[in-house]
This record gives structure tokens, C-alpha cells and sequence, in this order.
């Protein structure tokens, strides 16, 4: 015998509050969200869960949605908002079937100690500006930039276009792509963070050496005597094949050893541009968190190894939060306010959460209220998503729910999420979105056609989530909002890797 009962408030397309009974959460959602549960919510499609109470018996579970019947719109939002976890049912059973799920977040602008501060943030700035000369000098294509790592935003009209037919949806205000993918030293996001935290650790040697002090051109630091001093010591990281490839070059670079560990998800390419590179590289047949172990124990057997931490580094996190502070400039450039009235909305693939947590730390210390992040997961590998849902950050992992974490975007391939992160992101972020891995190829090959920008998979992960937004109905002035997707990599897949992305599908 049944004997769940559940007294349910669903959040209306309109964001208004229906209220339920059911025996069957799941199935009772479902058949509103296709116009077969009530006439109220049949006109005010699409409807979310909002809030549940379970109970045992039949009369409780309907004498409680009675009361909430007679609340107050006030006071319904209020128990919705205070009512602790929302469990999160439908979207799990969705989860589980490899089936695309958006999901907002319950917790957006509660209260959370956060363990960075917006100094933070500026004393990173400052240090990549101090290494801004001998980047300059170490990578010349980062002359024109004078020596700072930074990607360009550009509209894409007519993707813009492509994803409004597709989804059936009108998606107004303007579309940005923020190309990360055509980032100076590794080509993806990971050059942000990566680089950062090696430049770092270079930086603390170096001045303890009393080599260096931090009024000096940092361009001596491409000289012999500090590659000899750098090479004393190793570097090791664990990695899905960006942050391996942005840590291995920039310690090369400097002179360091460096051992990039990498999981079964990383490209070919990417190990051998490594190797050639001047980084080790060693290849195992399990995910990517056994890659990251394996690094951390390198590290740990030998007091002259730095391990980056891509599961819980504050100097990555950091070094991602830069591109916030730098991208108010960017968008002042392009004329582009930002207000209550003007708000800007962000979508970031992601993986075990470093890159897009620090982007939306520095998002959120720069914009507040009036910016919405977003993050973008592959169906298999939705392991941030499920971190938050369950609240369980990284005690909860993908193979958990029964999901095999395997996906054509490779550098999203991650299973558990990173604590730190989640826990951050608990209160920052407006919400998260999975897609399908036939979707990102569509969406790969649509934008080579249409825009002539080539992103690896991963990257591509961002783009459905402005029709999702728009479609929640959940925002105001989203009329006159800017959306920017975060594309995160893509330029340095050879070409015939890429040529096989985009005729894995040909789409209309
Ligand atoms: C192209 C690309 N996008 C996004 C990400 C996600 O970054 P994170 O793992 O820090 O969440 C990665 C990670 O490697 C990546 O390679």
C-alpha cells in the first residue's frame, strides 16, 4: 500500500503558487507540465516544485494542503523560503534517467560565510599585473594585451537566432560569448586560475630566495638563474585535460618539473602537446578523481612538490575570479549597464566547479543582485548539481545515483564536486541546467557554421540555458537583459579533432 502523501505548492510559469495534493509527486508534476493536472496550472505552464510535506496518511497530507490554500501570497513565498531542503524528487528521477534537468536554486541570497572577500579578488589582479612584463616576454602572443591573459566578448546574432527558433523561444536583449576558448598560454578558462596559481607559488620562491621583490620587473624571471632556481622544485596536478594543460605549460615555462596526472576523459592531443611541452605525463584507465589523488600524493611524499588542489585550491579560485572585475570594464566598454533594471545573466559549463565558482564569486562582489549565474553540465556527469540539490557537496557523487559520468565533454567529466565550491555557490548561484551530450554537438557544429567560432564540447555546454531562463518566466526586465555565455576552450583542438566534432553532427 501507498502510503506517501505529499501536500505540494508548485512555482507557476507566472511565479505564481499552486497548491496540491498527490500520491505521486513525480507522475502529478509531470501531468501538470503537459496540461493534464489542473486547469489553473494548464494556463501557466511551465510549473516547478516549490515546496512538499510527506506524510503517512491520505487526511493529513490533504488537510495540510487545505492550509495552504488559505495562506497569504506573502506567507507562502515565506514558507517556501524558509522551509529548509527542498527536496528535490522530480528533478532526481530525471537525473537518473540521463534526462535533461533545469533546476533553481532555493537557497539564492541566504545568508553564508563565505571565506573570500573582495580584496581578495584585487590582490590577485595586482599580482597578474606584476607578472604582466615577464608574461609579455615569456608568450609573446600576449603582447597586444600587454602581458595580461584576458578574452574578448562578441555578440553572436546569429546563433542567437538559431537558439530562439530551436527552443521556441524569444530570447531578447543581447547575446555575448565570452571567449575564454581563444585565451593567451593554454587556450580555455583553465588559463585563468592555472597560470595563476603557479605564478604564484614561482613568486613566494623566488622572494624567499631574495631573487625578487615585488617592485621588480618580473620579466627577469624568464633568466636562466631563476629557471635553475625553479627547477628545484616540481609541480604536480590531476586533471581532465585543461587545467593540465594550463598548469604544464606555465611551469615548463618557468623551469619547474611538473607531472600532470591524467584521467581516462583526456584527450590524446592534450597529453602529447604536454609532453611536448616538457611536462610528464602519466595516463590512468580510471575517472578523473583518481587523477587528482594520485597527484596529491606525489606531492605529499615530497616537501619540494606543489600539488595543485582542482578540488579545493583558494589561489585557483582566485586566479577565475579575476575575469569578474575585469569584465565591469569590458562591459562599461560596450556600453552595457548593469542595474536592477539591466540585469546580466551568465552561463558556465562546469566541471568540478573551480573555474565557474571563482567567476561567479568575483560576478556576484561585482554586480550583487543584479547579475544571475547560471552552470551547465553534461546529463552524465551532473555532479555540482547533485552536490547542491542534496546539499551533500562532495559526499555525494554521480555513480551515487546510478550515472556513469561518461560524456563527450571531456573537461566536465567529473563525478564529485568540489566542497569548497559548493558550499560558496549554496548562495550564489541563481540555479543550474544539464544537456544532453547530442545537444552539444549540435550546438558545436551550428556555431561553426553560423558564427565561424569553434569550441570544444565542453564549452558548448552554456548555450541552452537564455532559453531556459526565459522560459522560467521567474525574472523581471529579462526584456532588457544581457546574456553572456562562458565559452570556456576550443582553441587549441587540432583541427582534424574539430573537423570530427562537427561532423559527428550535421543539423539543420
Ligand atoms: C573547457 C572546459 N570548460 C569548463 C571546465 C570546468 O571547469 P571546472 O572543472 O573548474 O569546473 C573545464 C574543466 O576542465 C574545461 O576544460
Amino acid at each position: 500500500m501507498n502510503d506517501r502523501h505529499y501536500a505540494y505548492m508548485l512555482r507557476c510559469g507566472d511565479n505564481s503558487i499552486y497548491s496540491g495534493y498527490t500520491n505521486n509527486l513525480n507522475k502529478r508534476i509531470k501531468a501538470h507540465n503537459e496540461g493534464k493536472g489542473a486547469k489553473y496550472t494548464k494556463a501557466r505552464r511551465p510549473v516547478s516544485l516549490a515546496y512538499f510535506e510527506l506524510f503517512s496518511n491520505k487526511s493529513d497530507a490533504m488537510r495540510r494542503e487545505n492550509e495552504y490554500k488559505k495562506l497569504t501570497r506573502t506567507k507562502k513565498h515565506e514558507l517556501i523560503k524558509n522551509g529548509g531542503i527542498i527536496m528535490c524528487e522530480y528533478e532526481l528521477s530525471k537525473m537518473k534517467n540521463y534526462e535533461e534537468v533545469f533546476w533553481l536554486n532555493p537557497d539564492i541570497g541566504k545568508h553564508n560565510e563565505i571565506p573570500f572577500k573582495l580584496e581578495d579578488i584585487e590582490e590577485a589582479e595586482k599580482r597578474l599585473k606584476r607578472f604582466a612584463p615577464y608574461i609579455m616576454k615569456a608568450f609573446p602572443e600576449t603582447i597586444i594585451t600587454e602581458g595580461i591573459i584576458e578574452s574578448t566578448l562578441v555578440q553572436i546574432p546569429k546563433m542567437k537566432e538559431y537558439l530562439c527558433s530551436y527552443d521556441v523561444v524569444n530570447i531578447e536583449g543581447k547575446l555575448f560569448l565570452k571567449c575564454d576558448n581563444q585565451l593567451a598560454v593554454s587556450g580555455s578558462v583553465k588559463a585563468r586560475g592555472g597560470v595563476y596559481e603557479v605564478l604564484k607559488l614561482a613568486e613566494k620562491i623566488a622572494i624567499d630566495a631574495g631573487m625578487l621583490t615585488m617592485d621588480y620587473d618580473y620579466s627577469i624571471l624568464t633568466e636562466d638563474r631563476f629557471k635553475e632556481l625553479f627547477s628545484k622544485y616540481r609541480v604536480a596536478v590531476g586533471s581532465t585535460g585543461n587545467l593540465g594543460l594550463s598548469i604544464g605549460i606555465i611551469s615548463a615555462k618557468l623551469g619547474f618539473g611538473v607531472t600532470v596526472h591524467m584521467s581516462s576523459d583526456a584527450r590524446e592531443w592534450k597529453k602529447e602537446l604536454l609532453r611536448e611541452k616538457g611536462a610528464t605525463v602519466v595516463e590512468y584507465p580510471d575517472d578523473y578523481q583518481i587523477a587528482v589523488a594520485e597527484g596529491r600524493k606525489e606531492a605529499l611524499d615530497d616537501p619540494y612538490c606543489h600539488f595543485v588542489d582542482d578540488e579545493g585550491s583558494s589561489d585557483l579560485f582566485l586566479g577565475y575570479s579575476v575575469a569578474a572585475k575585469r569584465l565591469v570594464k569590458q562591459l562599461e566598454d560596450a556600453n552595457i549597464a548593469v542595474d536592477k533594471k539591466h540585469p546580466l545573466f551568465v552561463y558556465i559549463p562546469c566541471g568540478v566547479g573551480g573555474a565557474p565558482g571563482g567567476i561567479t564569486f568575483g560576478l556576484k562582489e561585482m554586480f550583487g543582485d543584479n547579475v544571475h549565474v547560471f552552470f551547465s553540465e553534461p546529463t552524465h556527469a551532473p555532479c555540482m548539481m547533485l552536490g547542491l540539490m542534496t546539499k551533500k557537496h562532495d559526499e555525494i557523487s554521480v555513480s551515487d545515483i546510478g550515472l556513469d559520468g561518461k560524456t563527450v565533454a571531456d573537461g566536465l567529466a567529473v563525478g564529485r564536486p568540489s566542497k569548497l565550491v559548493g558550499s560558496i555557490m549554496q548562495t550564489l548561484l541563481d540555479g543550474s541546467f544539464t544537456i544532453d551530450d547530442n545537444r552539444l554537438y549540435k550546438i558545436l557544429s551550428k556555431l561553426s557554421e553560423l558564427e565561424n567560432i569553434k569550441l570544444e564540447p565542453s564549452a558548448c555546454a552554456s548555450f541552452i540555458g537564455p532559453g531556459l531562463v526565459v522560459k522560467s518566466n521567474r525574472y523581471e526586465y529579462i526584456k532588457n537583459a544581457t546574456h553572456i555565455l562562458w565559452a570556456t576552450g576550443g582553441s587549441m583542438v587540432p583541427k582534424d579533432e574539430m573537423d570530427s566534432y562537427i561532423n559527428t553532427c550535421r543539423c539543420d
